[in-house]
């Protein structure tokens, strides 16, 4: 397995030897009331579509108590491939009795589970993170059939999925406390930390592996147990994960996994307002968010909320140009646009304007669109038709007020692809600027002076994270300082690693993950011992 860096920077435009071809397939028709072993042949025939070395780890369950199980009513909720739209499996439409089952098992395994040594979760999580190496190749393909990136970009998240693993690990066995002189004779005071309990984790499709082991990793190194809902759009890297839980010696109990669709705000609510739950975890858009933030005070749980970005991406006229374009492409394209932290407003200053938007132009033209499995594809499709209706809605909104379209502008028709996308002379009332886009549109708009892109880079509710480009030190500390987000990259487009703490100020989230983000998934506790008899 290649560095997470290497792979991250070869997403894009490299060709991938040893890439598989990919072939069409359709699921077979799904029944709902069959023997065990009929469904256990229809699940194995259905995991043969994935194409996976290893079959075994598609399944089309959710994980409750350490066991594989539908949801009662029955119901399924069917996955297809945004690359080609067809039938990848099912996977269980369940609802709040499921939700309140695994809440039960995390509550109960959480005992002996917060009572083991940090080493021993230690060296759980590192059997995780290897397992997860042993069979990236199956991973990533997964990731790629489910979400539409490219190949080489999925290979990019599994290896940083499995990192938090390993970060998480490391910090398992770093739990330290604290002694603290006391204001009275004959007493001490000491801080200990521990697992705040039972955790919900809420994931999005963008990330289907990465954005559940950057909360999960940190939720078992600090011993607490979790229920976790994955994205219904891309679960199978989920449920594989749950499967690789049970390989890495996980007990039952401890990772659990609740799949619903039509049942979300219902099972979103019993999470947040379970008594037993003491902390909710998400990452997803920031009015969903808000929800959550307000469910989650009828119990004032503990939160940690990533949500949406309008990251600005500033190129000043004493920029390395070579280095501000390369990191546009992975900046602005990474996963087709679709995520929290990709730049969605692009200012450049007038000196650099005319180079800078032709180079970058003239990189997205020499993308290849198409099935992420396919040799020399660079980018893949949005996840669904409803995100790529927003891409439409926001390169015609521009163009309609003055923009000039240089590279793609349009969908290509009856898909989920939208074509990558350069527009120049994007006006600054334009709906990009105040609108996260969350697609392959490059919106860029000039400027003159470093206050006033200050100031237009700070004019939104967000704050997640901002980029920007200049070989001038003073300019790099103020503009740095001056940006209202939670994570910048100075001359560097790409910033994403375990050991950072990724997050956003403003309507952008609460709390920090990876880096330490192990305490926001820990309490502290207070004891002062007195009696000492001096
Ligand atoms: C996200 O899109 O929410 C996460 C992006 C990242 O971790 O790089």
């Amino acid at each position: 397995m290649r560095s997470l860096p290497t792979l991250l920077r070869t997403s894009f435009g490299a060709s991938r030897p040893g890439a598989r071809s990919y072939k069409a397939f359709r699921a077979p028709p799904i029944f709902t009331s069959v023997s065990t072993n009929s469904q256990n042949r229809m699940a194995s025939s259905q995991a043969s579509v994935f194409g996976l070395q290893d079959p075994s780890l598609i399944k089309f369950q959710g994980f409750i108590d350490g066991k594989w199980v539908d949801a009662k009513s029955g119901e399924k909720i069917v996955v297809t491939n945004p690359a080609t739209d067809e039938e990848l499996g099912t996977i269980p439409e369940m609802g709040v009795d499921e939700t309140k089952e695994a809440i039960e098992a995390a509550k109960n395994a959480f005992p002996a589970w917060s009572r083991t040594t940090a080493k021993h979760r230690h060296d759980l999580l590192v059997k995780f993170f290897q397992l997860m190496q042993q069979h990236h190749e199956d991973l990533s393909r997964l990731i790629t059939l489910e979400n539409g990136k490219a190949l080489a970009d999925a290979k990019g998240e599994n290896a940083y999925s499995a990192s938090f693993f390993e970060w998480f690990a490391g910090e398992a066995v770093r739990i330290y406390g604290e002694q603290i002189p006391s204001a009275f004779p004959g007493t001490r005071n000491i801080v200990i930390k521990q697992p705040i309990g039972v955790v919900a984790i809420l994931t999005p499709w963008n990330f289907p592996s990465a954005m559940i082991t950057r909360k999960l990793g940190a939720a078992l190194a600090a011993g607490c147990t979790a229920v976790i809902k994955p994205p219904p759009e891309a679960p199978f890297s989920a449920l594989a994960l749950a499967e690789l839980s049970i390989r890495a010696g996980i007990p039952p109990g401890v990772i659990n996994m609740v799949t619903t669709q039509k049942h979300v705000v219902d099972v979103g609510r019993e999470l947040c307002e379970s008594h037993i739950v003491r902390k909710v975890t998400f990452t997803g858009s920031t009015p969903v968010a808000k929800t959550l933030y307000k469910m989650a005070a009828s119990t004032l749980k503990k939160i940690s909320l990533e949500a949406g970005g309008n990251a600005p991406f500033i190129v000043f006229d004493d920029a390395n140009i070579d280095e501000a374009v390369d990191a546009a492409v992975v900046c602005k394209f990474r996963g087709s646009g679709q995520t929290c932290v990709c730049a969605n407003r692009i200012y450049v200053q007038s000196g650099v304007y005319a180079e800078f938007t032709s180079r970058l132009a003239e990189r997205v033209a020499a993308f290849k669109l198409g099935n992420g499995l396919e040799e020399g594809v660079t980018h893949g499709p949005l996840i669904h038709r409803r995100a790529l209706e927003k891409v439409e809605r926001h390169v015609n909104d521009a163009v309609e007020k003055g923009a000039q379209v240089l590279v793609g502008g349009k969908a290509i028709p009856n898909s989920s692809f939208f074509i990558p996308t350069v527009l120049s002379d994007v006006p600054r009332d334009a709906l990009i600027n105040t609108e996260e886009t969350f697609g392959p549109l490059a919106a860029i708009t000039k400027f003159e002076t470093e206050d006033e892109v200050i100031r237009l880079a700070n004019d939104t509710d967000v704050g997640l994270a901002g980029y920007f480009f200049s070989r001038d030190v003073g300019r790099a500390w103020r503009v740095a300082e001056k940006l209202e987000v939670g994570m910048v990259g100075a001359n560097t487009g790409f910033i994403s690693q375990a050991s950072i703490p990724f997050g956003g100020i403003k309507e952008s989230g609460l709390g920090r993950e990876g880096g330490h983000g192990i305490s926001e998934y820990m309490n502290e506790k207070l004891i002062t011992f007195g009696g000492l008899g001096w």
